[in-house]
């Protein structure tokens, strides 16, 4: 008997059941022995509760399409992980003990950077674990690519499209806050796709002035609009010079709801037009997967299946130079993937005419 765990962690995206499908399909149709697949509740909270409940064959069909997750999710954070819970529940003991009172071969965990490293964690503890690699950030470490972050990005550009004609009627200035946490793979595709004019990310902080020179370069032009792209993560020259501390006083008493109604403000001061800010915000993660990710997400279920098949645990699935590969988990756990403001696309980006607001 072949018995394996699945959770989704972390905030969800489009595509995890399509991977689960995946998994389930390959495991199912390819084993030598009977299968047991029990899906953990909300993520490591199943786990450290013992949440589950036995999969069939009828929970995976008719997912591939649907987005969020059939098994439900949440953020337990790691670095909460070693904390014993409000009632002195030790988690990491707890996962242990779900784990091995299931007699459980494996645990196959879909989640991003904080998820990773728990599943980490729980590898060097003696848990055979895969992982699979899930968000619309993109910002994994191991994989060129994550699924759910075709699907954002198109959600993300609709919706710099949608603005576009508005902007153009109104002859306005519009900033689109687009996710991507703390990096900025999200916004600088979708902001290319949507043919944004200024797109600022985390990794290449603006300077205001750079930002509003353009706007009033492009009114000299006779440009009636103008788009730009924000990162939720972007920064300030100026804050990103700042330490930490500093830093985390200034947004402790931060006046706006998020950087891009700061830069919005700055704008329509230093120039007297109309600004306007558009967040779509978890929009950006719901809705159907992508064909992109439909298959890249079954593609990836697939490799993990044939991994649990094998016998080989203590790895992500990742994609790299156009090839399914098997990124040890230590390799990924706490390393985020940052675009690097040298890269080819960045200097393509502006050799287009893009302003990053250097
Ligand atoms: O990691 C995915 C993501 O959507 C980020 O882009 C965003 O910063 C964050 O999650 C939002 O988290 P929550 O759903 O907890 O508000």
């Amino acid at each position: 008997m072949l018995r394996i765990g699945m959770l989704t962690s972390g905030g969800d995206c489009q595509a995890l059941n399509a991977a689960m499908r995946g998994v389930f399909k390959v495991v199912t149709n390819n084993a030598k022995e009977p299968v047991e697949f029990y899906g953990f509740e909300d993520g490591y909270k199943g786990l450290i509760y013992g949440k589950f409940r036995l999969l069939r064959e009828e929970d995976f069909t008719n997912i591939l399409t649907i987005g969020g997750t059939i098994l439900g999710t949440s953020r337990v954070p790691f670095k909460t992980i070693h904390e014993p819970d409000e009632k002195g529940l030790d988690k990491v003991a707890a996962m242990k003990q779900t784990y091995y009172k299931l007699q459980l071969n494996c645990l196959v965990m879909l989640g991003g950077n904080g998820s990773t490293k728990t599943a980490n964690l729980l590898n060097q503890e003696g848990l055979n674990v895969v992982t699979l690699p899930k968000t619309i950030d993109n910002d994994l470490w191991g994989t060129d690519m994550t699924f759910g972050f075709q699907s954002a990005v198109d959600i993300a550009t609709r919706c710099i499209d949608e603005i576009h004609t508005t902007a153009s009627s109104h002859g306005r200035v519009f900033i689109i806050e687009i996710m991507g946490h703390k990096v900025g793979w999200l916004p600088l595709n979708a902001g290319i796709a949507g043919g944004a004019d200024i797109i600022l990310i985390p990794e290449i902080p603006y300077d205001i002035k750079k930002v509003i020179d353009v706007i009033e370069e492009r009114d000299r032009k006779g440009h009636r609009f103008s788009i730009i792209a924000v990162a939720e993560g972007a920064i300030s020259k100026e804050d990103a010079a700042l330490s930490k501390k500093a830093y985390k006083k200034k947004l402790a008493n931060y006046e706006y709801p998020s950087v891009s109604y700061e830069i919005a403000d700055l704008i329509q001061k230093a120039t007297g037009r109309e600004v306007r800010v558009t967040v779509p915000g978890h929009t950006q993660r719901g809705g159907a997967p992508c064909p992109y990710d439909r298959v890249f997400a079954s593609r990836l279920g697939a490799e993990a299946g044939k991994m649990i098949l094998d016998g080989h645990y203590g790895f992500m699935v990742g994609y790299r130079n156009r090839e399914m590969v098997k990124v040890p988990l230590e390799e990924v756990a706490g390393r985020l993937k940052t675009i690097d403001p040298t890269a080819r696309i960045i200097e393509e980006a502006k050799l287009l005419g893009i302003s990053f607001g250097e």
